[in-house]
């Protein structure tokens, strides 16, 4: 082959490949910007906040710096009452915001300008904290869900936001996302329903939209346990969710999954000391048929890591 044939070759084959490289560069099939965040995306943001996990950027994964959902069925500042109750997002002095607040471009076309507008988030300040809400708008004679900094539009303080709940009203949502990834839940289960038949057992599966602003997804990949994107809808029990973390055999007598009583801490919600060992001794005897009932599980601290864990399983999944 003359030596002219194999140069015009190589020209081809470089051609090509710039061509496939300029596709990559210019033509991405899935801009994440241009995703409107939804209802959903906006809420998981909110209640998540900037940080979950897996980042160097939060070595202690403790779970401590998130921010807290409220449920709020008076106004904070007013004492006016809130009929239906709204979820509020509170953001103490000095908690990271969560991504779409800094660069409001991600929160896509619609819920930017409302949220940057009327929803005046451009005025939210992390050193003094703010309390947040989704609140509904219209763009282009369309609805859409924007996010309301209720710090500057109706004088919420995280403070009054916090007591206006009372324990009874709050969810450590996004303490229990990081203790979900730190606890590796991933391994085995998965956030994300796929095509067709899964739907019928895990319901429906994500919108783009839903994930604007959240990291990390933990969307699993190796299922060796139900989808849980959409758990709390098919079971709301606290009760059931705490018999099931603190030993799972309790309600699933051939459940492969493990135990998670070391989230209840040292003492339970009375303060009474919580001991494991007599807890299992006691549970052997049940096993072994000289008990009619399991042993009781101790009610969670309101500061536990359990409690965290259970307030995301209920709120965020549904
Ligand atoms: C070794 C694998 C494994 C790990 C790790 C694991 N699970 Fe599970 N999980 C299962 C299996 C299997 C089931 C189904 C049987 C049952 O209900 O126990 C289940 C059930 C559940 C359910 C009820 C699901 C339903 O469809 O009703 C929830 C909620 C849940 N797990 C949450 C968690 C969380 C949160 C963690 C981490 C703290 C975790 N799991 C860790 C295996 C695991």
């Amino acid at each position: 082959m003359a030596f002219r044939q194999h140069k015009l070759g190589a020209a081809g084959v470089g051609l090509m490949l710039g061509f496939s490289m300029m596709i990559t560069l210019f033509g991405p099939s899935n801009d994440f910007r241009s995703g409107v965040s939804t209802w959903v995306g906006l809420d998981k943001q909110l209640s998540l906040g900037r940080l979950i996990g897996f980042s160097y950027e939060d070595p202690t994964v403790s779970g401590e710096g998130k921010p807290i959902t409220v449920i709020l069925d008076k106004d904070p500042k007013t004492g006016a009452a809130i009929d239906p109750p709204v979820r509020a997002y509170v953001y103490k002095a000095g908690t990271k915001f969560s991504p779409g607040i800094n660069h409001n471009e991600l929160l896509g076309p619609g819920v930017e300008e409302l949220s940057t507008g009327i929803g005046k988030i451009g005025s939210a300040s992390m050193s003094s904290g703010a309390v947040f809400t989704v609140s509904k708008g219209e763009f282009n004679g369309e609805e859409v869900d924007y996010i309301e900094n209720t710090t500057a539009t109706r004088g919420w303080t995280p403070d009054a936001a916090l007591r206006t709940a009372g324990d009874e009203n709050t969810r450590y949502v996004g303490k229990g996302k990081t203790i979900y990834i730190t606890e590796g839940c991933w391994w085995c289960h998965t956030l994300l329903p796929e095509q067709t038949q899964d739907w019928q057992a895990f319901g429906a599966p994500p919108f783009l939209g839903d994930f604007n602003g959240e990291m990390p997804t933990a969307f699993g990949s190796d299922r060796k346990a139900p989808d849980i994107l959409h758990v709390a809808a098919r079971n709301s029990s606290r009760e059931w969710m705490t018999m099931h973390f603190f030993n799972p055999r309790l309600v699933q007598p051939n459940s492969i999954m493990p135990r998670f009583n070391y989230l209840w801490g040292r003492t339970d919600i009375n303060g009474n000391p919580i001991d494991i060992k007599a807890w299992s001794k006691e549970y052997d005897e049940y096993l072994a048929g000289n008990r009619i009932y399991p042993p009781e599980v101790p009610e969670p601290a309101r500061d536990s890591e359990v409690r965290a864990l259970i307030d995301w399983v209920l709120t965020s999944l549904k």
